[in-house]
């Protein structure tokens, strides 16, 4: 049990301190050093707290300590070799149904349209589809606020199309996922309507419906999407819990009926044979009993107000745990779990196998470099990635996997991020491409990585239609310009993946004046031959990695499993560099600039067989 007495090394020595401790750094642009230098870490807490007036309020340390505290166990790193399972092996391929494939001309990717695809996604050489929800949905947050979960929205088919689908996938070898959002739902589900109109109804404690007047809130929390996490029901005189949109209403999770229902649900989409879920922000559905204040201080530093009370909550494990022992073990089924928040640690805590929670987690801290947010206009330095997806894999385990993505609906192109420099943009997807191939974890590709895509460039306000964005913009319209706004959002929107992809089809009129961009074939060229080697060999998914080089704008590492090994040179930078690696017998198996002569290129990347 840590105290406001315990060292600041203490703290930062347990899987959990460590994780806020290093996020709290990061956010601030700070080294890891600040922490672990002597005289920091011999420091009291409560010292440490007083040092920074001003800059650290005390009530910082009670909420991290409340949450350090709460977590008694750990997890052991295993070094034995990893143990075999086909999402190991597989590369997963993310489709946003609505920006994918539109089969009927209303400018709306749906399912029919997929269908129509499979062929080229199984050509392309990718083995299990994610497919983000395709449910019911009044579409406030394109259908992450669900309806009916036993039914499809009528724009992307029918659950006849679903079936064919699923049978499609399958008759080609390959797997499907679906995107499972159980923290929250639309409030126009049917379990809501109830809730908010029969107070004696059982479902009334399937969300936080708390009595109130309209001028005081049940608490401080933010929403994700702007404003307060919580909106009033006049007629009602009840005030509705939302992390994310004013029409997604958290579930509680607290009542064992609502585990109930959402486990049958569950159990029903693997009786019709789906491989898997993705599971939305499932590393909220704890909530701290009480709902207590957010801590101004973490509000502060992290940006949302109330997060410590929910990010890893006090049933987080108890509720995965049986998820997976009534859901999805019976079927086999396959979990990565969406963890906003989580670090290594974190992480550890919810995948070990041992622990049996999920499989995997996406963690995001690798889309931002130190001191920047999904906004900031700024070039991504891929030293940076270099040097934290070391941390993650030198002391992950193998009893964890790493998932392994640049891009998802929830973020610009990596590419844009990288580099201004539109000329740049092929040489950077191609390298995205080769890390995320060939470094040890399950790489999951966002539909149009293989097509090279990069970012849009947005002209009005109007051409983003997310919820996301509409927040900002309610948010800033007083205090900015619409310029100002369009360049904030060109600059992080998460529009950009989320326009209809080449070859999906006409741009919708919300999309007009958006130039579609034209797929890079020799982009796609390296995707094809990277997946190709990916599958022609146990060494990508299983074998061991050694590290070569992390000199700077350098990342050459060997990855080697039976006598079988390749080694990956990377330039991390646009300056052309010599390379490091001195090949002797090895074979050139992949150069992602065959033409170039002389140094390494500009985000040059080769592969040698040895
Ligand atoms: C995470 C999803 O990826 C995102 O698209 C969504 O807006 C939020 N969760 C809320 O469901
Ligand atoms: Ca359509």
């Amino acid at each position: 049990m840590l105290t406001l007495d315990s060292t600041i090394g203490e703290l930062y020595r347990t899987p959990i301190g460590r994780d806020l401790a290093d996020k709290m750094l990061l956010q601030a642009g700070l080294p890891q050093s600040t922490l672990t230098n002597p005289l920091v870490s011999h420091m009291k807490i409560r010292s440490a707290a007083k040092l920074l007036p001003g800059k650290i309020d005390p009530s910082l340390f009670d909420a991290i300590l409340s949450l350090v505290n709460r977590e008694p166990e750990t997890v052991t790193p295993s070094k034995a070799p990893v143990k075999p399972a086909w999402w190991k092996e597989a590369v997963f391929y993310q489709i946003y149904p609505r920006s994918f494939c539109d089969s009927n001309g209303d400018g709306i990717g749906d399912i029919p349209g997929i269908i129509s695809r499979l062929d080229y996604l199984k050509d392309l050489g990718v083995d299990a589809l994610w497919l983000s929800p395709v449910y019911d949905s009044p579409n406030d947050d394109n259908g992450y606020d669900i309806r009916d979960y036993r039914a499809i929205l009528a724009e992307f088919g029918t659950m006849e199309d679903f079936d064919r689908l699923l049978a499609e996938v399958h008759a080609r070898g390959m797997r499907l996922i679906m995107d499972l959002v159980i923290n929250h739902t639309s409030d126009e589900h049917a379990w809501f309507r109830e809730a908010l109109d029969d107070p004696s109804s059982p479902r009334r404690n399937y969300y936080f419906l708390k009595p109130g007047t309209p001028d005081a809130p049940p608490n401080n929390w933010g929403s994700f999407f702007s404003g307060p996490a919580w909106r009033y029901f006049p007629e009602e005189g009840l005030w509705g819990l939302h992390l994310f949109s004013k029409k997604q209403m958290d579930l509680n999770w607290e009542d064992d009926g609502l585990r109930r229902e959402v486990l049958d649900m569950i159990r029903w989409w693997l009786e019709k044979g789906v491989d898997g879920f993705r599971m939305d922000v499932i590393n909220y559905i704890s909530k701290d009993p009480g709902l207590p204040a957010g801590d101004p201080t973490v509000a502060g530093l992290i940006g949302f107000c109330g997060v410590e009370h929910y990010i890893y909550g006090p049933r987080l494990h108890e509720f995965l745990k049986q998820i997976r022992r009534e859901a999805f073990d019976p079927y086999g089924a396959f979990s990565v779990g969406e963890c906003p928040g989580l670090g290594m640690n974190m992480s550890r805590m919810v995948t070990a196998e041992e622990r049996k929670e999920l499989d995997m987690v996406f963690s995001f801290d690798h889309l931002e470099t130190p001191g920047h947010g999904k906004y900031d206009d700024y070039e991504y330095d891929l030293n940076w990635y270099r040097d934290h997806i070391l941390q993650w894999i030198e002391n992950y385990g193998t009893n964890c996997r790493l998932s392994l993505f640049f891009n998802n609906h929830d973020n610009p192109r990596m590419v844009s991020k990288v580099s201004r420099n539109k000329a740049l943009h092929p040489y950077i997807a191609k390298l995205l491409a080769v890390l995320q191939l060939t470094l040890p974890g399950t790489p999951f590709i966002y539909q149009g990585d293989e097509m090279g895509l990069s970012n849009y460039e947005f002209t009005s306000l109007d051409q983003i239609t997310d919820v996301e964005a509409k927040g900002f913009i309610a948010e800033n319209r007083a205090r900015m310009s619409e310029a100002e706004m369009l360049r904030i959002l060109n600059a992080g929107t998460r529009e950009h993946t989320r326009v209809l992809l080449p070859g999906g089809g006409q741009l919708p009129p919300w999309h007009a004046g958006v130039t579609q961009q034209t797929p890079d074939p020799e982009v796609e060229e390296s995707y094809r031959f990277l997946l190709k080697l990916r599958r022609s060999s146990k060494v990508f998914p299983y074998g061991t990695f050694e590290l070569i080089s992390d000199k700077k704008n350098a990342f050459v590492y060997r990855r080697s499993l039976n006598g079988k090994s390749y080694v990956i040179e990377c330039n991390l930078a646009a300056e052309p560099r010599k390379p490091l690696y001195k090949p002797k017998k090895s074979r050139l198996v992949f150069d992602s600039q065959p033409l170039h002569t002389g140094d390494l290129g500009p985000y040059h990347a080769q592969i040698w067989e040895e």
